[in-house]
Protein backbone atom coordinates (compact mmCIF):
# COMPACT_ATOMS: atom_id res chain seq x y z
CA UNK A 1 0.00 0.00 0.00
CA UNK A 2 1.40 3.50 -0.81
CA UNK A 3 0.60 6.45 1.37
CA UNK A 4 -0.44 9.49 -0.64
CA UNK A 5 -0.34 12.94 1.90
CA UNK A 6 -2.51 15.94 0.80
CA UNK A 7 -1.14 19.10 2.37
CA UNK A 8 -3.83 22.23 2.40
CA UNK A 9 -2.88 25.37 2.91
CA UNK A 10 -5.18 28.40 3.98
CA UNK A 11 -5.04 31.94 5.06
CA UNK A 12 -7.37 33.13 8.13
CA UNK A 13 -7.26 36.57 7.95
CA UNK A 14 -8.55 39.70 10.31
CA UNK A 15 -11.00 42.10 7.58
CA UNK A 16 -8.33 44.69 7.94
CA UNK A 17 -5.17 42.46 6.75
CA UNK A 18 -6.96 42.25 3.49
CA UNK A 19 -6.68 44.47 0.85
CA UNK A 20 -9.53 46.78 -0.35
CA UNK A 21 -10.13 45.00 -3.32
CA UNK A 22 -11.05 41.65 -1.57
CA UNK A 23 -12.96 43.87 1.62
CA UNK A 24 -15.60 45.23 -1.03
CA UNK A 25 -15.75 41.79 -2.13
CA UNK A 26 -16.60 40.74 1.34
CA UNK A 27 -19.04 43.20 2.13
CA UNK A 28 -20.85 42.62 -1.35
CA UNK A 29 -21.35 39.11 0.06
CA UNK A 30 -22.22 40.34 3.06
CA UNK A 31 -24.95 42.47 1.60
CA UNK A 32 -25.78 39.98 -0.67
CA UNK A 33 -27.59 37.84 2.18
CA UNK A 34 -30.22 40.37 1.81
CA UNK A 35 -31.49 38.94 -1.68
CA UNK A 36 -31.52 35.17 -0.56
CA UNK A 37 -34.74 33.17 -0.24
CA UNK A 38 -34.41 31.10 2.73
CA UNK A 39 -37.95 30.27 4.07
CA UNK A 40 -36.86 26.46 5.53
CA UNK A 41 -33.22 26.46 6.39
CA UNK A 42 -33.41 30.69 7.19
CA UNK A 43 -29.90 30.32 7.07
CA UNK A 44 -29.41 33.58 4.73
CA UNK A 45 -25.96 33.36 2.18
CA UNK A 46 -24.64 35.88 0.00
CA UNK A 47 -21.76 35.02 -2.87
CA UNK A 48 -19.65 37.87 -4.89
CA UNK A 49 -18.11 37.23 -7.90
CA UNK A 50 -15.46 39.90 -8.86
CA UNK A 51 -14.70 39.61 -12.80
CA UNK A 52 -11.23 40.74 -14.56
CA UNK A 53 -12.05 43.85 -15.40
CA UNK A 54 -12.85 44.77 -11.69
CA UNK A 55 -16.68 44.00 -11.66
CA UNK A 56 -18.90 42.29 -9.09
CA UNK A 57 -21.52 40.22 -9.63
CA UNK A 58 -23.75 38.50 -6.75
CA UNK A 59 -25.55 36.12 -6.02
CA UNK A 60 -28.03 34.67 -2.82
CA UNK A 61 -29.08 30.94 -1.77
CA UNK A 62 -32.61 30.36 -3.40
CA UNK A 63 -34.96 27.69 -1.89
CA UNK A 64 -37.85 25.87 -3.15
CA UNK A 65 -40.65 23.72 -1.11
CA UNK A 66 -39.05 20.55 -3.49
CA UNK A 67 -35.84 21.14 -1.62
CA UNK A 68 -33.04 20.00 -4.07
CA UNK A 69 -34.77 22.18 -6.60
CA UNK A 70 -32.97 25.05 -4.97
CA UNK A 71 -29.74 26.49 -5.08
CA UNK A 72 -26.70 27.76 -3.20
CA UNK A 73 -25.55 31.37 -2.98
CA UNK A 74 -21.64 30.30 -4.70
CA UNK A 75 -23.69 28.92 -7.88
CA UNK A 76 -26.24 31.22 -8.18
CA UNK A 77 -23.59 34.07 -8.31
CA UNK A 78 -20.61 31.91 -10.27
CA UNK A 79 -23.42 30.96 -12.90
CA UNK A 80 -24.96 34.59 -13.19
CA UNK A 81 -21.51 35.53 -13.77
CA UNK A 82 -20.43 33.53 -16.42
CA UNK A 83 -23.95 33.60 -18.10
CA UNK A 84 -23.95 37.64 -18.14
CA UNK A 85 -20.28 38.19 -19.04
CA UNK A 86 -18.77 34.72 -20.60
CA UNK A 87 -15.80 36.50 -21.57
CA UNK A 88 -14.61 37.81 -18.67
CA UNK A 89 -12.75 35.61 -16.15
CA UNK A 90 -13.22 34.94 -12.40
CA UNK A 91 -11.12 36.15 -10.23
CA UNK A 92 -12.15 35.86 -6.86
CA UNK A 93 -15.44 34.79 -5.01
CA UNK A 94 -16.19 35.83 -1.25
CA UNK A 95 -19.16 34.30 0.70
CA UNK A 96 -20.65 35.13 3.74
CA UNK A 97 -23.67 33.74 5.83
CA UNK A 98 -26.05 34.47 8.49
CA UNK A 99 -28.71 33.74 10.73
CA UNK A 100 -31.45 36.57 11.66
CA UNK A 101 -29.22 39.71 11.69
CA UNK A 102 -25.73 37.86 13.28
CA UNK A 103 -23.30 36.71 10.79
CA UNK A 104 -21.40 33.22 11.52
CA UNK A 105 -18.47 33.11 13.73
CA UNK A 106 -16.88 31.07 11.43
CA UNK A 107 -16.53 31.00 8.15
CA UNK A 108 -18.91 29.83 6.01
CA UNK A 109 -17.92 26.00 4.48
CA UNK A 110 -19.05 25.84 0.83
CA UNK A 111 -21.07 22.41 -0.02
CA UNK A 112 -19.37 20.02 -2.06
CA UNK A 113 -20.90 20.71 -5.23
CA UNK A 114 -20.10 24.28 -5.25
CA UNK A 115 -16.10 23.57 -4.67
CA UNK A 116 -16.76 21.31 -7.84
CA UNK A 117 -18.60 23.96 -9.53
CA UNK A 118 -15.86 27.11 -8.50
CA UNK A 119 -13.40 24.26 -9.73
CA UNK A 120 -15.33 23.86 -13.51
CA UNK A 121 -14.99 27.81 -13.73
CA UNK A 122 -11.44 27.54 -12.87
CA UNK A 123 -10.96 25.23 -15.53
CA UNK A 124 -13.07 27.57 -17.86
CA UNK A 125 -10.87 30.04 -17.67
CA UNK A 126 -7.60 28.51 -17.21
CA UNK A 127 -7.00 30.37 -13.72
CA UNK A 128 -7.40 29.83 -9.97
CA UNK A 129 -10.01 31.90 -8.15
CA UNK A 130 -8.77 33.53 -4.91
CA UNK A 131 -11.74 32.58 -2.11
CA UNK A 132 -12.71 34.49 0.40
CA UNK A 133 -15.03 32.62 3.06
CA UNK A 134 -16.26 35.37 6.15
CA UNK A 135 -17.07 34.70 9.09
CA UNK A 136 -16.85 37.38 12.39
CA UNK A 137 -14.06 35.56 13.66
CA UNK A 138 -12.23 35.61 10.42
CA UNK A 139 -11.75 35.92 6.93
CA UNK A 140 -10.34 32.17 5.47
CA UNK A 141 -8.40 32.97 2.26
CA UNK A 142 -7.57 30.39 -0.22
CA UNK A 143 -5.60 31.13 -3.52
CA UNK A 144 -7.61 28.38 -5.91
CA UNK A 145 -10.23 25.73 -5.16
CA UNK A 146 -7.18 23.02 -4.55
CA UNK A 147 -6.74 22.94 -0.92
CA UNK A 148 -11.04 22.87 -0.51
CA UNK A 149 -11.62 20.37 -3.01
CA UNK A 150 -8.26 17.73 -3.69
CA UNK A 151 -8.27 15.35 -6.04
CA UNK A 152 -11.19 16.38 -7.63
CA UNK A 153 -13.25 15.77 -11.04
CA UNK A 154 -11.51 17.54 -14.01
CA UNK A 155 -11.59 17.98 -17.47
CA UNK A 156 -9.40 15.54 -18.07
CA UNK A 157 -10.54 12.69 -16.65
CA UNK A 158 -13.42 12.25 -19.33
CA UNK A 159 -10.38 11.56 -22.03
CA UNK A 160 -9.27 8.67 -19.80
N1 LIG B 1 -26.03 27.24 1.31
C1 LIG B 1 -25.41 28.12 0.48
O1 LIG B 1 -26.05 28.92 -0.22
N2 LIG B 1 -24.06 28.09 0.43
C2 LIG B 1 -23.26 27.30 1.22
O2 LIG B 1 -22.04 27.38 1.12
C3 LIG B 1 -23.88 26.37 2.17
C4 LIG B 1 -25.36 26.26 2.12
C5 LIG B 1 -27.50 27.32 1.40
C6 LIG B 1 -28.26 26.19 0.80
C7 LIG B 1 -29.56 26.25 1.59
O3 LIG B 1 -30.40 27.22 1.00
C8 LIG B 1 -29.13 26.74 2.95
O4 LIG B 1 -27.87 27.37 2.76
C9 LIG B 1 -29.01 25.66 4.01
O5 LIG B 1 -28.24 24.62 3.59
Amino acid sequence: MKEYRIEAVVQICQMAELSEEDRALVEAAKQATCGSYAPYSKFLVGAAVRLQDGSIVVGANQENAAYPSGLCAERTALFAACARQPGLPVVSLAVAARKGKRFLAQPISPCGACRQVISGVEERYGAPIRILLYGTDGVLVSDGISPLLPLRFVNEDLKS
